[in-house]
C-alpha cells in the first residue's frame, strides 16, 4: 500500500500564491525519491485547472478536490460536479470534511451519493471521519465511528481507490494533537471496521490521520501501526514546513 500525504488548503491562497507554492515545491522534491508515496495537494476549486497545467512539469504531485456536488450535472448554482473535476485531470476528492459536515450539514446520505458519484467519475474517494471531544470523552467515539463507516457495497476497483481519513474534529486546527496512543488504537479500529464490511480487500484501504499533524509530530504519527499518511491543513500552507512532513513520510517505515 502506497503511503499517502494530502494538504488540505482549505479556503487559502490566491491564485498567485497557490502558483508560487507549487514552484517552490516542485523545485523542492525535484532530487527526492517519492516513487513510494502519493503526494498531492487539496486546493480550492479554482487552482485545480492552473496547477494541474504546472503538475504536468511535476508529476510527482497530485491534484484533489476538496468537495463536489453528487449530481453530475444541472440547475445547482455554484456547484462543481464530479464529472467536472474529472475532466480537469485531477485524481480524488475530499469526502464529509468535518467543516463540510458542520457548516454545510452535509448528512450521512448525501456523502454516500458524493463517494458513489466521485467513484463513478473514475477518482478516488477521500473519506473523512472523525468524532466529536464530547463522544471522546463520553467513551461514544467508536459508535460515532461506526455510524460514519457505515458506507455502501463497493467493487474491488472501487475499493482499491477508496481512502479514509481519520481527523478527530477536537483536533483539527486546534494544536491539540492526538496522543499516538489514541491514534493507533482508534487507525487499528477503523481497520477492523473495514475488514468486517468488506472481507480482506478491507486490508488494503489507507487510512490516514488528520488534525494538527505538523514538522514536529509527523514522524510519530507516521509510525503508528495502521497510519498510512497524513491529511495535512495548516502546516501545509507554507513549503518549507510541507516539505518537512514529506521527508518525515519518506523516512517512516
Ligand atoms: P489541521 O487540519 O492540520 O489544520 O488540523 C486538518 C484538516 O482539517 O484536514
Amino acid at each position: 500500500m502506497k503511503k499517502q500525504l494530502i494538504g488540505n488548503w482549505k479556503m487559502h491562497k490566491t491564485v498567485q500564491e497557490a502558483t508560487d507554492f507549487m514552484e517552490q515545491l516542485s523545485l523542492q522534491i525535484k532530487n527526492l525519491e517519492l516513487s513510494g508515496i502519493h503526494l498531492s495537494i487539496a486546493p480550492a476549486f479554482i487552482h485545480l485547472f492552473p496547477l494541474h497545467q504546472l503538475t504536468a512539469l511535476s508529476p510527482s504531485i497530485r491534484l484533489i478536490a476538496q468537495n463536489c456536488h453528487h449530481e453530475k450535472e444541472g440547475a445547482f448554482t455554484g456547484e462543481v460536479s464530479a464529472a467536472m473535476l474529472a475532466s480537469t485531470g485531477i485524481e480524488g476528492v475530499l469526502i464529509g470534511h468535518s467543516e463540510r459536515r458542520a457548516y454545510q450539514q452535509e448528512d450521512h446520505g448525501i456523502l454516500v451519493k458524493k463517494i458513489k458519484s466521485v467513484l463513478a467519475a473514475g477518482m478516488s474517494p477521500i473519506f473523512c471521519c472523525g468524532e466529536q471531544w464530547a463522544d471522546r470523552a463520553q467513551g461514544n467515539h467508536e459508535v460515532i465511528l461506526q455510524q460514519q463507516l457505515s458506507l455502501p457495497d463497493l467493487t474491488e476497483v472501487a475499493l482499491k481507490k477508496l481512502i479514509i481519513a481519520y481527523e478527530p474534529v477536537w483536533a483539527i486546527g486546534s494544536g491539540k494533537v492526538a496522543t499516538v496512543e489514541v491514534i493507533a488504537a482508534t487507525h487499528s479500529y477503523i481497520r477492523e471496521l473495514l475488514r468486517d464490511r468488506y472481507g480482506s480487500l478491507g486490508e488494503n484501504v489507507p487510512i490516514l490521520y488528520g488534525g494538527s499533524c505538523n514538522e514536529e509530530n509527523a514522524r510519530d504519527i507516521f509510525a503508528c501501526s495502521h497510519v498510512a499518511g497524513g491529511l495535512i491543513g495548516n502546516a501545509s500552507l507554507q513549503v518549507d514546513r510541507f516539505i518537512k512532513i514529506i521527508h518525515a513520510l519518506l523516512n517512516s517505515k
